[in-house]
């Protein structure tokens, strides 16, 4: 079967954050929107068909995991991760921003350190923050069109961190590590007894070429000394359901995390996170793989265009995920101008870099998971602009 992508959607007026949100955001709704981590495909067929069946019952009452949720991940993340996993290291996640801050609660006091790397998905360091936790920030370095690790500092920062939250893969680095570089992190973890909290949300649009490595898979060390976040919601784009889960191999870190989560009942999901996901992992194959050879495509497209209309504006081509962080350094402007030029001429909406860290300064990131057809359009308005 083939999937249409270049589908075009109407989303507007559905209350979704990435169209409804413009005026609350920008301060204009007259803006093209390519900026929310989700992505303007249908959530495939079958995972709209499996709730709309449930709803079909038409008594929606209190619901247990059900059991497809447990072996669908377990088929999953054997198949495609290359990880064993027993059923009682699986537990249910109300999201995933929410399980880091859980387990920041959970395995830390507050003014205890916690690392992140930055650029990095802004809730890494705000969650952190805002529980009262003492974020260390260790700044990923550009080059060669990619971000990169500078271990020597890595090395002397994670010092009396209590934990460290990656981002594996990058988000909006767009780098999938390699197993050489997540197993000097765990290392270097193990060996200043800092835990690691994996946050492998991207992992499943992990782009033809790439392989992802999750980070429990590589060494015995990472495998006891972390926690790792999954969900089927940016790959099968369903996030409005809340569908995420976490895995933990290490016995007493179970026992401490689940304990924590049953203590507010926070471990007790809706029964549509559970028979969607496992509906996205049972049917979800030949649909990941061609949105992902049409994501692909997209930042193909970008790159190309990028090069021939707008050489000023270059971009650090993603390994996984439709997030594209473009390097607007070149145009020699103040973040402000930048994002005027993008906002207020181009009528473009997208991430202000340093929303992800000060290391983000001349960085817009762009989101490619949408019809080619609006990717154009965008990549015109913005040509334009840059003039
Ligand atoms: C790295 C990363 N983690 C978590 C999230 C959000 O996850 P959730 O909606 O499950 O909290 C995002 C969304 O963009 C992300 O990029």
């Amino acid at each position: 079967m083939k999937y249409d992508f270049d589908e075009i959607i109407v989303r507007k007026g559905t209350d979704c954050v990435k169209y409804d949100d413009l005026q609350g955001v920008f301060g204009r709704t007259d803006l093209l929107p390519m900026w929310v981590a989700d992505m303007d495909f249908r959530t495939p067929k079958f995972v709209v068909d499996a709730i709309r069946q449930r709803l079909d019952h038409e008594v929606l009452g209190y619901t247990l995991p059900c059991e497809s949720w447990y072996e669908n991940i377990i088929q999953w993340v054997g198949r495609r991760h290359n990880m064993q996993v027993k059923k009682e290291e699986i537990g249910f996640v109300p999201g995933i921003v929410r399980g880091i801050a859980f387990a920041v609660n959970c395995f830390t006091q507050p003014s205890d350190k916690v690392m992140v790397q930055t650029p990095v998905y802004h809730p890494f360091f705000l969650v952190t923050e805002h529980n009262h936790r003492e974020v260390v920030y260790n700044s990923l370095e550009v080059h060669d069109g990619q971000v990169h690790i500078n271990f020597d500092s890595f090395e002397q920062k994670i010092q009396g961190c209590k934990l460290f939250i990656l981002c594996n893969p990058h988000n909006p680095g767009g780098r999938v590590w390699t197993l050489e570089e997540l197993q000097r992190i765990a290392e270097i973890c193990e060996r200043n007894g800092t835990k690691v909290i994996s946050d492998e949300i991207h992992a499943d649009l992990t782009l033809p070429g790439y392989e992802h490595h999750s980070y429990s898979t590589v060494s015995e060390a990472a495998r006891e000394h972390s926690i790792t976040f999954m969900a089927p919601s940016k790959a099968f784009n369903m996030p409005g359901l809340s569908s995420s889960y976490s895995l933990i191999f290490n016995r007493d870190m179970r026992e401490k995390f689940y304990a924590y989560m049953e203590a507010s009942e926070l471990s007790m999901g809706n029964m549509f996170a559970y028979l969607s996901c496992a509906a996205a992992y049972e049917h979800g194959e030949d649909w990941l793989k061609q949105m992902l050879a049409y994501v692909q495509g997209n930042i193909d497209y970008t790159e190309q265009y990028l090069q021939a209309n707008i050489p000023s504006i270059s971009m650090l081509k993603p390994q996984a995920s439709y997030l594209v962080f473009l390097d607007c350094r070149k145009l020699n402007l103040t973040q402000e101008k930048l994002v005027d030029l993008f906002v207020e001429k181009a009528h473009l909406a997208l991430n202000d870099g340093t929303m992800f860290g000060h290391e983000g300064k001349g960085f817009m990131r762009l989101n490619v998971g949408c019809p080619r057809s609006i990717l154009h359009r965008a990549l015109t308005l913005l040509a334009q602009a840059v003039g």
